[in-house]
């Protein structure tokens, strides 16, 4: 049996309560597989902190985290502070510091959850995106000029590197290689002829070490509107930072809701943890109500698993997540009436039965 120590950081909103669901399945995963326990560190970084201490997490907040073998995290964010200070105190850091250069983001219809795409079924829209998850626009290098004048400007810089982009290209590759052998990369090279033809430059440079994948080069324009017209011919998707944070939301919609869509950012040496998470945010609308959809936290579990070398865990959780998908009950974002502990009992059920 192995011990994982896992960093949890629940958050704001909705985050503590789809967190507690992740771990129970987690949990359960571990006993049926007979392979592991999950120690947790509680950690209460959130809005909340920030309010009462003034910063997102403490000073020694990296340190606590890079001594555990991965972070779970549920949502940052909440209407009483700016969501610059919470994204920028707490994920981005993580992120970037942590060197975690890959934001892995499954985008899967599953059966019996209607997709608002007519074909939308788990044989037409079945999409790995990958985002460049520690520079381009998000590198955080600009100034506010002129403060509160009537000239006031601002400039942010986006970052793009060599190194940067072969890396999580290089990742692409290799998970392309695993899947259909088609990697779509986002670009806008007609427009930004500086970042996006270096990313350009670099991604055809990689096609010769992998010859046997198909690059095709999509502007993030058309790309879009491919993930909506022809979402069958898509297989790996990698672009930056920005242009991925943006399809992979546009992906979460058509998966039905934004209470199914998880993700991973990978430090994939793993000198670094890496770091779980859903996509969605904080939904303060719904917070507290017992209502929220568990569902992108338990997938982002399966994702961790993943990652930790536990295939076998990992698989069963996300058969877990088709059964429940497939047969209910299913949460209000769904349609449905079940609550978050409704939806956790029948995914447990799933592991059982499994
Ligand atoms: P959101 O994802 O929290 O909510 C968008 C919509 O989806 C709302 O209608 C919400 O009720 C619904 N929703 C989201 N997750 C759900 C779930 N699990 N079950 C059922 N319904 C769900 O995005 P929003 O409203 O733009 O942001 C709220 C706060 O969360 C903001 O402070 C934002 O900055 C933060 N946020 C944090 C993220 C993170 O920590 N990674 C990511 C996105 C937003
Ligand atoms: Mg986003």
């Amino acid at each position: 049996m192995t011990t994982y120590r896992i960093a949890c950081i629940p958050g704001d909103g909705i985050g503590p309560e789809v967190i507690a669901s992740g771990l129970t399945i987690m949990r359960r995963a571990g006993e049926i597989t007979g392979r592991f326990t999950i120690e947790t560190t509680d950690l209460p970084w959130s809005c909340a902190y920030y309010l009462e201490h003034g910063v997102m997490m403490p000073d020694d907040g990296m340190q606590i985290l890079a001594d555990h073998d991965a972070i779970y995290l549920g949502a940052v964010g909440f209407p009483t502070v700016p969501d610059h200070v919470s994204l920028r105190g707490l994920l981005l850091p993580i992120r970037q510091g942590f060197d975690q250069y890959v934001n892995l983001r499954p985008v899967r219809v599953l059966d019996g959850i209607p997709s608002p795409l007519r074909e939308g079924n788990s044989k037409t829209v079945d999409i790995l995106c990958i985002r460049e998850n520690t520079e381009g626009e998000y590198a955080g290098i600009g100034g506010r000029f002129k403060r509160h004048t009537p000239d006031e400007l601002a400039v942010q810089t986006s970052l793009y590197t060599r190194e940067g982009i072969g890396r999580v290209g290089r990742y692409a590759y290799a998970r392309a290689r695993e899947r259909r052998r088609a990697l779509a990369s986002a670009t806008k090279s007609n427009a930004l002829q500086y970042t996006a033809v270096l990313w350009d430059e670099v991604m055809d440079e990689l096609s010769l070490e992998f010859a046997d994948v198909a690059l095709t080069r999509y502007h993030v324009d058309a790309l879009a509107a491919r993930f909506v017209s022809h979402p069958q011919s898509l297989d790996v998707v990698v672009g930056s930072n920005l242009y991925m944070d943006i399809l992979t939301d546009l992906g979460g919609a058509l998966q039905g809701s934004l209470g199914l869509p998880a993700s991973a950012n990978l430090n994939p040496e793993r000198i670094h943890p890496s770091m779980f998470e859903p996509v969605h945010g904080s939904a303060p609308t719904i917070a507290g109500k017992g209502i929220a959809n568990p569902l992108a936290a338990v997938w982002s579990a399966s994702l961790m698993l993943d990652h930790l070398q536990e295939p076998e865990a990992a698989r069963l959780l996300m058969g877990a997540i088709e059964q429940v998908a497939a047969r209910g009950p299913r949460p209000a974002d769904l349609g449905g009436s079940a609550s978050t502990q409704d939806v956790t009992r029948a995914l447990l059920r799933a592991l059982d039965a499994a």
